[in-house]
Order: structure tokens, then C-alpha cells, then sequence
């Protein structure tokens, strides 16, 4: 069949979402300027990419709910010009934004969503009920959702975007804006939809988000994509990891340093920044500086940011919001 090549990529799945050459302008704003992806079925793509880089413009395509200017999109085989009633069905979506309605109770919200994806009576109190239960929301169930905490909306959100069991979920920049703990809540839920075989399209600012829950990355910077691949891909071209070394004397500083023809000191706050591109150079760095006798007080391995990543791929320090900054950095102490 000719068409295969269209919808199997050699080796892989099925191709869920199918993107090629989108285009989306707004007056002289380039909201897409030419984008293509893949989502296979049963992935998690992360569409990586500060504010403004395009990526709810794209999940506005996808879900139908804006026209491109130029491009297509399908999805589950649907085109989104040309079948949009039928894509709509096949679809969920959970914004930045809750989408629920505070007046009502978390089950009213999950069953007025089933009315209408226009399921019976009966079948929409069941599935609210078995949704509720799954996003442990059954004790909250009867309360209005104006009195949910953050995470409890979220969740309620999510369950809404689950209600008519579709083939392809869109969460865009699910836990901007939560705490970690919410953060993490949401994270489980994502990570639990996933091994159930979800297709989840994932839009993020953060690095670490992205790492947690996607297969494959593609990175967006104004309308563009810059970088796609297997996270660990995109993470090895950015250059690893950054290994801080604290010595316990810190006028050993300059010794390690040079002990270490690969390293940075950093004599303002004691530490030794070494790069790390696999874990056999971790164990070797502090292999060496063990036999050369120094006594080291602490040790931790920083993965790229997301800043990181944009510098190394652009050339250009990424637009993230300065309070987003933190979030994006994994910290892991190994000592
Ligand atoms: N409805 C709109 N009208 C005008 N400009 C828009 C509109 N929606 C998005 N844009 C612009 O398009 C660009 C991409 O926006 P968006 O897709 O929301 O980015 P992201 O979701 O990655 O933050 C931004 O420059 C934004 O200001
Ligand atoms: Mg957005």
C-alpha cells in the first residue's frame, strides 16, 4: 500500500498525530512557522518551548477549535479541516486553564462533559462515577468544585478530558502555575493514563516535565522547531550533565581543578563545576580525586535547564519567566 508511509514510520507504530508544515499567523505574529511532528500511538510527545513559542496555537489546531493558514494536521486518521466533528470525537483536552464550572459539583461537571459527548443517562452517571473514582475525587464528589484545592481541579480537569475515552489526549502545560506537590500529583495521574495506552500530546516550559513523562521531545522557539528527539538525544547534544564538587577544604580548589583538565572552579562558592557526558566519567572524576587524597564535602549533578537547552540549540537565552527558571533544574545529590 502507498499509503503506509503516510501513517507507519519504519519499525515504530502507528502514527497518531501527523503534522506537516503548519502555519499559523496572527497579523505579523508567526504563531507556526512551518511546524512538523509525529506523535506515535502510546507516546508521550513533550512540545518543549517558553511562552509565546506556539504551542497552545498548535493544540488549537489540533483540537479543531482554530483553522491553520497553511499545513495539515491529522489526527487518529482524521483530518482537522476536513473531519473536524469526527476529530472532535476522538480527542481530549486539558488546558492551562481549568476548565470546570465552579457552581457545580466535581460529578455534575464530569457528567454534563458525557451528556455532551453524548452518552445516555445512565452511561454518563457511570462513567463521572468510575472517572471520579480513578482521579481519587469519590469523597469530593457531591461538593461544588469552587471549593476544590489547585490540585483537586486539576485532577477534575483531567478526568473531564477522559470522560469519552479518547484515542488522543492534548495537555498543555498541565501543572504551570502548581506547586511541586500538586506538580507531582498531576505527574502520576499523566504517568497512570500513559500505561493504560494513552497517546498524549504534552505541552511544557519545563525540562524536567518534559523528562518525566514523554518519549520524545520536540522543542519550539517562535513558531519554529529547533530540536526533536529521544529526550536522552536532545539531552547528550546539549552537553549532559554539570557535576558540582564541593571540597571539604575549599583552598583545595584550585588543586582538583587542575587535576581535572575538563573542569571549571568556581572560587566564589567553593565549588568545582565539572561537565559530564555518561555515568562512567562520573564514577572515573571521583575515582581520581579520591586517590589524589581530597576530601570532598559534597557532590551533585545538575541536568541541563531548559535555558540551557535553548542556548545550546539557538545560540539564545530562552524567553522563560524568571520565576519558572528554578522549576526547570533537576537537583540530585549523590553524596
Ligand atoms: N488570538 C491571538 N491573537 C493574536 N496573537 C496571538 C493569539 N494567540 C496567540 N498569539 C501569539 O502567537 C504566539 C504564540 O502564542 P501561543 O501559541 O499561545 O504560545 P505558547 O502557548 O507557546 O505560549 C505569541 O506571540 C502570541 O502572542
Ligand atoms: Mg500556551
Amino acid at each position: 500500500m502507498t499509503s503506509s508511509k503516510v501513517t507507519r514510520t519504519a519499525g515504530a507504530g502507528r502514527v497518531a498525530v501527523e503534522v506537516r508544515g503548519l502555519v499559523k499567523h496572527y497579523g505579523e505574529t508567526r504563531a507556526l512557522d512551518g511546524v512538523d511532528l509525529d506523535v506515535r500511538q502510546g507516546t508521550v510527545l513533550g512540545v518543549l518551548g517558553p511562552n509565546g513559542a506556539g504551542k497552545t496555537t498548535l493544540v488549537r489546531i489540533l483540537s479543531t477549535l482554530i483553522a491553520p493558514d497553511a499545513g495539515s494536521a491529522r489526527v487518529a486518521g482524521y483530518d482537522v479541516v476536513a473531519q473536524p466533528r469526527q476529530l472532535r470525537r476522538v480527542i481530549g483536552l486539558t488546558g492551562q486553564y481549568a476548565s470546570v464550572d465552579d457552581k457545580l459539583s466535581g460529578r455534575e461537571n464530569l457528567y454534563m462533559i458525557g451528556r455532551l459527548l453524548d452518552l445516555s443517562r445512565k452511561e454518563a452517571r457511570r462513567r463521572a462515577d468510575e472517572m471520579l473514582e480513578r482521579f481519587s475525587l469519590t469523597d469530593a464528589a457531591k461538593r461544588p468544585a469552587l471549593q476544590y484545592s489547585g490540585g483537586m481541579r486539576r485532577r477534575l480537569d483531567l478526568a473531564a478530558s477522559m470522560i469519552g475515552h479518547p484515542a488522543v489526549l492534548y495537555l498543555d502545560e498541565p501543572t504551570t502555575g502548581l506547586d511541586p506537590r500538586t506538580r507531582n500529583e498531576v505527574w502520576e495521574e499523566v504517568q497512570r493514563m500513559v500505561a493504560d495506552g494513552a497517546t498524549v500530546l504534552l505541552t511544557t516550559q519545563y525540562m524536567e516535565e518534559a523528562e518525566q513523562l514523554a518519549n520524545e521531545l520536540t522543542v519550539f522557539d517562535r513558531g519554529r522547531v529547533i530540536a526533536s528527539g529521544r529526550v536522552d538525544e536532545l539531552k547528550a547534544k546539549v552537553g549532559g550533565r554539570t557535576l558540582q564538587i564541593r571540597p571539604a577544604d575549599p583552598g583545595q580548589l584550585a588543586a582538583m581543578a587542575r587535576m581535572l583538565p575538563q573542569s571549571t572552579p568556581d572560587p566564589e562558592t567553593s565549588v568545582l563545576n565539572v561537565a559530564i557526558r555518561s555515568d562512567e566519567q562520573l564514577t572515573e572524576v571521583i575515582g581520581r580525586l579520591g586517590a589524589g587524597g581530597f576530601a570532598i564535602a559534597g557532590i551533585s549533578t545538575h541536568l541541563p535547564s531548559l535555558d540551557e537547552v535553548f542556548l545550546a540549540i539557538t545560540g539564545q537565552k530562552a524567553s522563560v519567566p524568571a520565576q519558572d527558571r528554578g522549576a526547570s533544574e533537576l537537583e540530585e545529590m549523590v553524596a
